[in-house]
């Protein structure tokens, strides 16, 4: 009887110790382009939110070009040591270090099997940076990524256990905590082929096929069911866009090209968007917030460019249809609470679009209940446009509702797997727009093939994740999940920017930081050093107080305090 009772409890703490978050390390594969971490059915790199034991207590948490990914180095503020997180090596464009040593700002390159080592002729800088909690900004809201047609076919092809794998290392808190998804409302570009609901029958505004779900959609609501059962995420911040109406309510009768939705179905094409939104809520998959549509002047100017689903709008006609149909039908309807984004197109769109919506029906720019920007010129177009949107409408939210790389005539189409580089593009964005007071970040595809694909344009780009089609037992987490994961994992909703700052004076500084203040009261820094040397931070919290840390060269990390 005792004995039972013993096994019992062994047994109970020995499932509860499974089932609690355990840390695995990256399981580092050197390809390409440098490294990523390879996941299978029965591995996959995690890591545990950090829990701070006192007051004192410091973590960070860093990845780097040259292998950190998600380290754990620990201090204390009452400490006098400098906290130094440690890289593997160091490497230059000749010759690869096995370790760098730093004293009174002199480097030193330790090499194996030579006993000496050589001092190079560099100064290592020192960074004051001041953290102020009493200077508050923006909230956060969400970080996200696409759940596409394509992202969906992927997944479907594999493993149940290497799906979970996937959904666990975005979703879940021992993952990089996403608590959002983008979707599609009928087809994107990153689908098998466009479509639509209600393509047939066609002049029919009364929509009487669209009835239910269409079974693509259903594979997603199954396999996002399962998403939120693997992550423990009970609230899915799902975001909405339609690409193209079906072609029959268009001016060209087609996917694609110079085409705009037909005056005579404005009622019908705001019907169309509730629609959707009915059938969602009635499989429990409520939607938290639409755009106007994806991409509007794709089918006005960029269909030169463009040969996907789009469809066309003007600022001056969009004001119309969302003042006089889309906005009254939703917020009439039971489906009053969805958010509605404006938009949803290039900086460089920024502000005149709304500025041209306000010209065109003075009121239309109510119904909007935030600001939806792509990220494709952001290197071309200056914070500055967004910041003069947000100046006009300071209480709309802001988002990044898609962002990917390699859709430019210079880059390499499809993934460069594994560049550190492409993982730093990502890095200088999240931080410059997050210092621009955006709320959150949707990326796009969660998923892509080898290729980058697959869609029905032949359009390949890169991905946070690549998954092996080929073996169907592997997947890859490229730099860029860990430079998105450096903030997701950290800033859960609600997090407040706070003012951190550094001394630097140079325009394209070593160090780039942002700061946040998380609902539990504990600091969130990010911090970047892009150069190929070390940097020594003088971190001076107002309420917490100074201590020194040591970064590595080309790396960027998460600092947690209370
Ligand atoms: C999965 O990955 C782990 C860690 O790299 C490895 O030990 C294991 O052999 C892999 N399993 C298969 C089936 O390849
Ligand atoms: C180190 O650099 C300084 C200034 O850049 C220069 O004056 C000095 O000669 C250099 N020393 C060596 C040993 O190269
Ligand atoms: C910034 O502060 C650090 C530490 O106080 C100091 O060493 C450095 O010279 C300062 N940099 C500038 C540009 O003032
Ligand atoms: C309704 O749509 C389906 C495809 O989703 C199509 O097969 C069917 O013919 C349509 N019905 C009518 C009456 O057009
Ligand atoms: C939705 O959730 C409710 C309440 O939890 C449940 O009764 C209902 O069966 C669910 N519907 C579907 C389609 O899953
Ligand atoms: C995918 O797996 C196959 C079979 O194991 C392998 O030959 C191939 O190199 C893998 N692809 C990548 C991108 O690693
Ligand atoms: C930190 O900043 C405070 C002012 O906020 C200042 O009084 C203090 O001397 C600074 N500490 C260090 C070590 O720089």
């Amino acid at each position: 009887m005792n004995l039972r009772w013993l096994w019992m409890l062994f047994a109970v703490a020995l499932c509860s110790g499974w089932a609690a978050a355990l840390s695995t390390p990256c399981q580092l594969r050197e390809t390409q382009y440098g490294n990523v971490c390879v996941c299978n059915s029965s591995y996959c790199d995690y890591l545990e939110q950090p829990d701070l034991r006192d007051d004192n207590q410091i973590v960070v948490i860093s990845s780097s070009k040259n292998g950190l990914r998600f380290t754990r180095s620990e201090g204390s503020f009452l400490g006098k040591t400098i906290l130094e997180v440690q890289d593997h090596q160091w490497i230059d464009n000749n010759f690869v270090a096995d370790a760098v040593v730093v004293e009174q700002n002199k480097v030193w390159l330790q090499f194996a099997n030579v006993p000496q080592r050589f001092a190079i002729n560099v100064t290592i800088k020192t960074v004051q940076l001041t953290v102020q909690r009493e200077k508050r900004y923006q909230k956060i809201t969400n970080f996200g990524g696409a759940f596409t047609g394509s992202v969906s076919h992927i997944l479907q092809q594999l493993p149940k256990a290497l799906q979970d794998h996937v959904y666990r290392s975005y979703f879940h808190a021992d993952g990089i905590a996403y608590n959002s998804i983008r979707m599609s409302i009928g087809g994107s570009d990153f689908d098998l082929q466009p479509w639509a609901y209600n393509q047939l029958p066609r002049n029919d505004p009364s929509l009487s096929n669209f009835t239910t779900l269409d079974p693509r959609d259903l594979q997603k609501i199954e396999q996002l069911k399962r998403l939120k059962a693997v992550a423990k995420l009970n609230n899915l911040k799902i975001m909405a866009a339609a690409w193209s109406a079906p072609p029959w309510m268009k001016s060209n009768n087609r996917w694609t090209g110079y085409g705009q939705l037909k005056a005579e179905y404005y009622q019908a094409w705001a019907d169309y968007h509730l629609k959707f939104l009915e059938l969602m809520q009635s499989k429990n998959m409520t939607v938290w917030a639409i755009s106007t549509g994806n991409e509007p002047l794709n089918g006005v100017i960029g269909f030169f460019f463009v040969h996907f689903m789009s469809m066309g709008w003007t600022p001056w006609q969009q004001a119309i249809w969302l003042n006089d149909y889309l906005g009254p039908t939703i917020r009439k309807s039971k489906q009053s609470q969805v958010l509605i984004f404006g938009n949803d197109d290039q900086r460089y769109t920024y502000p005149s679009w709304f500025r041209k919506m306000r010209a065109s029906r003075s009121n239309a720019l109510d119904y909007l209940d935030g600001l939806a920007v792509h990220w494709y010129w952001d290197e071309i177009f200056g914070p500055q446009l967004i910041d003069r949107a947000h100046a006009d409408m300071p209480d709309k939210l802001l988002l990044n509702t898609e962002s990917c790389i390699g859709d430019k005539p210079w880059q390499t189409h499809g993934p460069e797997l594994g560049s550190w580089g492409r993982g730093e593009s990502y890095m200088r964005a999240y931080i410059q727009d997050l210092l621009h007071n955006f709320n959150g970040w949707l990326d796009w595809n969660l998923v892509l093939d080898e290729r980058g694909g697959p869609n029905y344009v032949h359009n390949y780009v890169d991905a946070p994740v690549i998954v092996n089609t080929t073996s169907r037992t592997e997947f890859y987490k490229q730099p860029i999940y860990y430079a998105i994961g450096h903030f997701s994992k950290f800033l859960p909703e609600e997090s407040v920017r706070i003012e951190a700052s550094t001394n630097e004076t140079e325009s394209f500084p070593q160090l780039s930081v942002v700061g946040f203040q998380r609902p539990d009261g504990s600091v969130a820094l990010i911090l970047y050093n892009g150069e190929n040397l070390p940097v020594n931070v003088a971190l001076n919290d107002s309420q917490r107080g100074a201590l020194s840390l040591r970064l590595p060269a080309r790396s960027w990390h998460t600092v947690v305090y209370k």
